[in-house]
């Protein structure tokens, strides 16, 4: 029937009316335009059924329709303008709560085990300089009066980088550097990254050293026992003892190995120093006087000693790391504990 088809599209319009009088923000002005407006609402299905009325009734329907879909919309615009332009919330701000500090990072262990063992050696008179972590063959093995079939020159024990190029074995081609730059007394230590194809829980391809070198007039082994002595007693405890061993080197003559009293168990043997009660530190000697041809210094007038000393090996032993790995992963919750 023709009225209450009227009556229906009468009811919709001001209950649509009223609704957007209601909505209270642009949320639920939405939700009414959608309600009645929208493809599925009430004034849209209203408007589709009038299809089944009779034809003569459908044009009055159709106009009463469409009228009350404008009036919707037109109050449904006015209503969204009169809300304004959507802003978004400012954030409230409290002046009183505690700033953010700014997270604060420290130097990594190896960094600092690297200046603790300097400023050791710094005391004692030594001076600190460095040199390039690629080399040439001439200042990693050559100059150090290594012989060419030596196999520490061997592809598989060096990182060669082409070009007749490597990347340093040891600290040691920097006594060869600094000797060719500048005549005698030469008092040295020599922190910085050494590389060898190497891969352990105790060796990393990547590690660090710490090379000293003194040549002087007089210089006996007594001078290098006692500067490593003071090194030990600072480094470690002052009653670290140390024991000289012979060993090998193509640049130093006589070599020795030196080890600490394992600062685990004091030297009566433990598991750490596999119950010989000593645990390797670093190698050392009196520096070969073939060295000196190398750099034209006068074997007759001079004579020195030199070590290298494993900066990884030392933070682990005094530190007592269960692996080199730990220096090198990156992760906080070791870097944290130092
Ligand atoms: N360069 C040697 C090494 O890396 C250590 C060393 C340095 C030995 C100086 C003697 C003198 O093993």
């Amino acid at each position: 029937m023709m009225s209450d088809v009227l009556e229906d599209i009468e009811r919709t319009r001001q209950e649509a009316l009223r609704a957007i009088g209601a909505a209270a923000d642009a949320e639920a002005l939405e939700r009414t335009r959608i309600d009645f407006l929208g493809s599925k609402g009430r004034l849209t299905e209203l408007t589709r059924s009038l299809g089944s009325l009779p034809r003569e009734e459908r044009p009055a329907a159709g106009q009463a329709a469409n009228r009350a879909k404008e009036e919707v919309a037109r109050a449904h615009k006015a209503a969204l303008e009169a809300l304004g332009p959507a802003r978004p919330e400012a954030p409230e701000l409290d002046v009183s709560l505690p700033g953010r500090r700014p997270a604060m990072g420290h130097r990594h262990l190896i960094s600092r085990t690297a200046h603790e063992i300097c400023q050791i050696f710094a005391k004692l008179g030594l001076s600190v300089v460095e040199g390039p972590e690629v080399e040439t063959d001439y200042y990693n093995f050559e100059a150090l009066n290594f012989p060419r079939d030596h196999p520490s020159r061997d592809m598989q024990e060096t990182l060669f980088v082409g070009d007749g190029l490597l990347l340093r074995t040891h600290t040691s081609p920097v006594q060869i550097r600094t000797m060719e730059k500048s005549g005698p007394p030469v008092w040295i230590v020599v922190p910085g990254k050494t590389y060898r194809r190497d891969d352990d829980i105790t060796h990393s391809p990547m590690f660090n050293q710490i090379e000293g070198l003194v040549v002087d007039k007089g210089i006996t082994m007594a001078d290098l026992k006692g500067v490593l002595t003071a090194f030990a007693s600072s480094f470690f405890s002052a009653d670290t003892r140390i024991r000289l061993r012979p060993s090998f080197f193509p640049f130093t003559e006589p070599s020795a190995e030196v080890d600490i009293a394992c600062v685990l168990c004091g030297g009566r043997g433990c598991r750490l120093c596999k119950g010989s009660g000593w645990l390797e530190l670093l190698g050392s000697g009196m520096v070969d006087p073939a060295l000196y041809g190398f750099v034209g210094y006068d074997p007759g007038e001079v004579s020195g000693f030199a070590f290298g000393l494993g900066v990884d090996r030392a933070a682990m032993l005094k530190y007592g790391l269960s692996s080199i790995r730990h220096l090198y992963e990156g992760d906080l919750r070791f870097s944290r504990q130092f």
